[in-house]
């Protein structure tokens, strides 16, 4: 029994090392190589693939796995928005995700990030590396005198309006399904209310047709003066040139932004910055209240450990017994 690992990352090789030593009877090969039409080829005699990358997977790859008689494949991550699901389910792909491999790895960052914009820490380095050492005017506010608005209360948004909470900030929540954990934490309300309430927004929803440009002209509208965003989600779920006005004019006080709709053009990658043709990443990324990451806060050492160490397991369910916990369904 073989399985193919694509795009493998040097902090994976130990976790998929120590997977094979569990499992003797299969045979696990890596490449570094992203899934496409080229490298498809490389996994020719596997019995299913092992995936993990943001750009998206391309038609040509999915055709050239099934001719190799492959359809068993296993995301190390959790979003399944960068594949054709139409083209996976003709050609008779089972796709497994790691649907939870660490929501607090990117709950803590999403915190993070809003401590950071709350203190103002960006502006205090610009202002150090200028030798300027003065507070004022660069005064702060508290979490615990905060509204946070959690949009979606999943495994991620939960965790993270339990931290929010624990800062004694007062946490309201927008979700379709409302998680009985949250009970005496959070106030569910509608979205419009939670826009029309927060001073802090953050957003935990997956990239789908409904949630595209959710955050967009007429939403900022909705929102307080000054309000922050915080989205550690997925870039499109935001309007970018929107957001740029709204930074213009105030509505928006700052952002932390570790998603951007264009992201694959320049995340992950060492990049000059006058190779980089992403008009709205160049005006969000000078900003002193705005924070750009480069999609980080799912990397941790835990989560890194799951999604390699569960996929794993997953494609080796696909391949043995035909199913999957973790099969998606699209
Ligand atoms: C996910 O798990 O879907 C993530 O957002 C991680 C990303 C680097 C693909």
């Amino acid at each position: 029994m073989k399985i193919y690992v694509y795009g493998v990352y040097s902090d994976e090789v130990p976790y998929i090392k120590e997977w094979q030593d569990e499992h003797p009877e299969v045979t696990v090969a890596t490449t570094t190589e992203l899934l496409n039409e080229k490298s498809a080829e490389l996994s020719k005699g596997s019995n299913g693939v092992v995936v993990f990358q943001q750009k998206p997977y391309p038609d040509d790859a999915l055709r050239q796995l099934a001719a190799n008689g492959i359809t068993k494949m296993s995301l190390r991550n959790v979003g399944v928005d960068n594949i054709n699901h139409k083209l996976a389910t003709e050609l008779g792909f089972q796709i497994t995700n790691v649907p939870v491999y660490s929501p607090a790895a990117i709950a803590e960052f999403s915190v993070t990030q809003a401590l950071n914009l709350l203190r103002r820490t960006k502006e205090f380095y610009l202002k150090l590396g200028k030798g300027d050492y003065n507070w004022a005017p660069h005064i702060a506010k508290e979490m615990n005198k905060q509204i946070v608005g959690i949009v979606g209360t999943g495994n991620i948004g939960s965790t993270a309006a339990k931290i929010f909470a624990g800062f004694g900030a007062k946490v309201i929540a927008y979700s379709r399904h409302k998680n009985p954990e949250l009970d005496g934490i959070v106030e569910y309300v509608e979205l419009e209310e939670l826009y029309k309430q927060s001073t802090i927004i953050s957003l935990y929803l997956p990239h789908v047709p409904a949630t595209d440009k959710m955050i967009n002209r007429k939403t900022f509208s909705m929102m307080k003066d000054g309000v922050l965003l915080i989205n550690t989600a997925r870039g499109p779920l935001v309007d970018e040139d929107a957001l740029i006005d709204a930074l213009d004019t105030g509505k928006v006080g700052g952002a932390a932004l570790d998603v951007l709709t264009g992201e694959t053009k320049i995340f992950n990658q060492q990049i000059n910055e006058n190779e980089i043709d992403y008009p709205e990443f160049k005006s969000l990324v000078k900003r002193p209240n705005v924070l750009i990451t480069p999609h980080i806060a799912f990397y941790t050492d835990q989560a890194i450990k799951n999604m390699v160490k569960m996929s794993l397991s997953a494609n080796l369910d696909l391949i043995t017994t035909g199913t999957s916990d973790k099969l998606v369904k699209f």
